[in-house]
């Protein structure tokens, strides 16, 4: 378990020193590294040519502890100050304002970002000033959600003593994760309450400011059902996020994936600290920054290509390679070609049509085949297998949710249809 790190503060800063002035060593005298080492481990022997002193004394926490920039381990700051005569408690900084840890996990890393600032300024004002205390960021594969959680995460940094990211799918049981992402975090200065993991996590997010990014959150989902079921072995999942979502703590949990759990449209409707944000595609002019950045050549047919791919980055990014590689990087003659290419996109279309119901997967044939929208009651009659009126909102429901339809409202009539790069998939998948 890690504790708590500690710096000096400014008034605790200015004490250090006019303290170390007094002993009259240079700041690299290694005596400073021998007599804090003797205080940590007063029965070995210490001296000022060795290369190795007592854990967490050397050089550069030494440095660090004078600079009081950077926070050093309780044992070796408070060793630090007892050398110099200095009581710890009126030296250290009791600001938690700036972040103790960023633990990445494995977080992508971004590079090239564009745009989002409405989301970005949306999810800070919930996160930041109306202390959400549970986020789901949802949308389809590509679309952008864990860079923008990335960016989020540099955006907020300050307000958070630890922020840890875990993505669901490399840690098996939900306890393993728990305990994983325990010792990221120090130990509560009053011993854990209970030994059962979530409420040992609570507990940690009573204490600090914690906020806790969990990616790929379908993976907890069940495949072949409605949306948002959680699979059997992952149920324990349900209780870790109601009980962030209506406990009482200072943290706050972002739950990302292509679907999100059911419980948290509920919890949504009951509580105002839970909030869930559908992730869309990039403004045209994001959308327009990563062609170029990707060496096409600007023209006016660019709008027609982003709309054709949705203005997911992802798909952009892969349709940019193809362009440049095969149509010396004009849009125009990619278009005028007057077919739509999945490439890469088609593995990740493949898996999210692999997780739908039945009745979804049906539904989904059935938007597949005609060139514009149709309403519900066509795609009823359309049906091989008949089902009941119910059972078919549900499904397209649970599509809606998984960002997979689109609807729109002519006169009094909803009508349904398939986004571009969705329906080229399905009826390449049952060669219609
Ligand atoms: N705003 C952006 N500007 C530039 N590139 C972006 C932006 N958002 C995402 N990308 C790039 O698009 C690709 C897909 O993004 P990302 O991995 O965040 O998608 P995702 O929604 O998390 O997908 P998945 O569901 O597969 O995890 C990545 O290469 C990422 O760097
Ligand atoms: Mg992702």
């Amino acid at each position: 378990m890690l504790k708590a790190t500690l710096k000096a503060s400014e008034a605790g800063l200015a004490r250090i020193k006019q303290a170390r002035a007094e002993r009259g060593w240079t700041i690299d005298n290694p005596c400073w590294l021998v007599e804090a080492s003797q205080v940590l481990k007063p029965n070995d022997t210490w001296d000022e040519y060795q290369s190795f002193f007592a854990d967490g004394i050397s050089h550069s926490t030494w440095g660090r502890f004078l600079s009081g920039k950077q926070r050093i381990k309780p044992d070796a700051f408070k060793a630090y100050c007892q050398i110099l005569g200095l009581p710890w408690e009126e030296i250290v900084d009791r600001n938690n304002s700036s972040p103790n840890s960023i633990d990445w996990g494995d977080a992508p890393d971004i590079s090239y970002f564009c745009d989002r600032t409405e989301e970005l300024s949306e999810l800070e004002e919930r996160i930041v000033h109306q202390h959400c205390r549970l986020i789901a960021l949802v949308g389809v594969g590509g679309i952008g959600k864990s860079a923008l959680a990335v960016k989020l995460i540099q955006q907020i940094e300050k307000d958070f003593q630890y922020i840890i990211w875990r993505s669901i799918g490399s840690t098996l049981s939900l306890s393993d994760l728990i305990n994983n992402i325990l010792t990221s975090l120090p130990q509560p200065d009053s011993p854990y309450n209970n030994t059962e993991p979530i409420s040992q996590l609570i507990q940690s997010f009573h204490t600090y400011r914690c906020l806790l990014v969990l990616d790929r959150s379908e993976l907890i989902l069940q495949e072949g059902t409605l949306t948002g079921y959680y699979r059997e072995e992952y149920e324990y999942y349900g209780e870790l996020v109601r009980r962030i979502a209506s406990e009482r703590h200072q943290s706050c949990l972002i739950l990302i994936g292509r679907e999100a759990p059911r419980d948290i449209r509920l919890l949504e409707q009951a509580n105002s600290s839970v909030r869930s944000f559908s992730l869309k595609g990039l403004s045209q002019a994001a959308a327009e920054n990563i062609l170029r950045a990707n060496g096409l050549l600007e023209e006016p047919s660019w709008q027609n290509l982003i709309q054709l791919y949705r203005a997911s980055p992802f798909n952009l990014k892969m349709i940019s390679r193809v362009i440049l590689q095969l149509f010396g990087g004009s849009a125009a003659k990619f278009l005028r070609e007057n077919t739509l290419v999945l490439g890469d996109i088609g593995p990740i279309l493949e898996q999210q049509f692999r997780r739908l119901s039945k009745l979804e997967q049906d539904v989904m044939y059935q938007l597949a085949i005609p060139d514009l929208a149709i309403s519900r009651s066509q795609i009823r009659s359309q049906l091989v297998s008949s089902v009941a009126m119910s059972e078919l909102i549900e499904a397209l429901d649970s599509l809606k949710q998984r960002s997979l339809i689109e609807t729109s409202l002519e006169g009094e009539e909803d009508l349904f249809t398939l986004q571009s790069v969705m329906k080229k998939y399905v009826r390449r998948r049952y060669c219609l």
